[in-house]
């Protein structure tokens, strides 16, 4: 009998027990060894919750899971980063298994915690901390078994698509649709991690770090996000036959790796525009096969349940990777992305009388500008990543609400 205990029984904690009770048959006939939930952490033993459980697995000590020798895997559901990091290194430090969807861990201590589960000989696993649903990481160590990874991109957020798709398709604004995020179970905590790209930076990070051997920090990428985004913006683009996209890429040429997460515009009948609501794309390019794709529901209770189930479903088969990523020094980030792009600007305005200042200091890199009562609409000439930092600063001066979006 294989044991489990569960860390966190939130959105997706509940969602990983209802698989393991509700589909046990299924579940149980593929794998090698019986499993059981042994353990629960919770916050609260006693809050009321809206699945019916045998309440006597519910524990508010971590020590009943991290010190109990009959468990086998910890799977770590409670985010945040200091403690699941605390509570991993000492699961696997003392042979347990452990499963996580938690990013912000991954992205951080990856290569540390890949190094304690080898030296302890136990898996270490993490599906469900990109892309929710969409089987990415196990699809990626495959891939590397062949192939060099050249470049991966993709929208792998699925809040920030939501709420792009539905200002888009239904109109409404930014707020109420993030509020119905939050309400579908697709955001963080913090749902500025969503909306500010961080978590979008993060899953890149983990992504790019496997794929080109590198301890590549989310911290050190190019981050925007579409905080600013207003109904304005998406009626602009809808007139361009545009759709607005927030969008992760990575790529690497010559050991100089690039990555950046920013909005992007595409055009209104391409692939990437239809990935509409909570689903994700991922794009990798890489030397014999090509051009891989995979697309899928990247946030919500049961598209990461299941990622985190199978992860757990790879440990029982021992069909775990005793994967171990050797680091090439070689290999670094330059963001020195000497590419020319027209990039979309929006600023609004509360004062009139800053509209032709800022017009007129956007003009010389400009081909288009737009004035619409209180926004200046601009499609800027083909220019690079540092004139267009230079000109969003420079926007600054004459407007707090502004957005921008790179076009493909
Ligand atoms: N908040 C995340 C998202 C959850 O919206 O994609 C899945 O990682």
């Amino acid at each position: 009998m294989i044991k489990i205990g569960l860390l966190g029984l939130g959105t997706v904690g509940t969602g990983v027990y209802e698989i393991l009770t509700n589909k046990y048959d299924i579940v149980n006939n593929s794998v090698k060894e019986e499993l059981s939930i042994e353990k629960i952490l919770v916050n609260n033993i006693n809050k009321k919750r809206n699945i019916n459980m045998d309440t006597s697995i519910l524990t508010n000590n971590i020590n009943d899971i991290l010190d109990n020798n009959d468990i086998d895997i910890v799977v770590e559901l409670i985010g945040g980063v200091d403690l699941a990091y605390k509570y991993i290194k000492r699961a696997l430090s003392s042979g347990k298994h452990v499963v996580t969807a938690n990013k912000a861990v991954v992205a951080k201590h990856m290569i540390e915690l890949h190094t304690v589960a080898k030296n302890n000989n136990v898996g270490f696993l993490y599906e469900a901390s990109v892309a929710g649903g969409i089987p990415i990481i196990k699809s990626l160590k495959e891939l590397m078994k062949i192939n060099k990874i050249h470049s991966i991109s993709g929208i792998i957020n699925g809040t920030s698509n939501y709420i792009l798709s539905s200002m888009e398709q239904e109109n409404v604004s930014f707020k109420e649709i993030l509020k119905r995020a939050q309400d579908l179970g697709y955001a963080e905590s913090d749902p500025t991690d969503d909306i500010d790209g961080y978590d979008m930076a993060r899953k890149i990070a983990i992504l790019s770090s496997l794929a080109y051997k590198v301890e590549l920090k989310d911290s050190d990428i190019k981050t925007s996000g579409i905080r600013n985004i207003k109904i304005n913006d998406i009626n602009f683009f809808r007139k361009m036959k545009l759709s607005v996209k927030l969008f992760a890429s990575s790529n690497i040429k010559n050991n100089a790796i690039t990555a950046v997460v920013e909005p992007v515009l595409v055009p209104t009948n391409s692939v990437i525009a239809q990935v509409n609501s909570n689903l994700n794309i991922v794009d990798i390019e890489c030397d014999i096969l090509g051009k891989y794709q995979l697309i899928g529901q990247g946030a919500g209770k049961d598209p990461t349940a299941n990622a985190v189930v199978s992860d757990i479903l790879d440990i029982i088969n021992k069909e775990y990777e005793d994967f171990e990523i050797t680091l090439n020094e070689e290999v670094a980030l330059t963001n020195d992305i000497n590419e020319f792009k027209n990039y979309y600007i929006r600023c609004s305005f509360d004062d009139q009388s800053k509209i032709e200042k800022c017009k007129d200091f956007l003009s010389s890199m400009s081909q288009d500008i737009e004035v619409k009562e209180n926004d200046l609409f601009c499609i800027t000439n083909k220019i690079n990543i540092d004139s267009k930092d230079d000109l969003l600063l420079g926007c600054t001066k004459f407007s707090k609400n502004i957005f921008y979006a790179r076009m493909q």
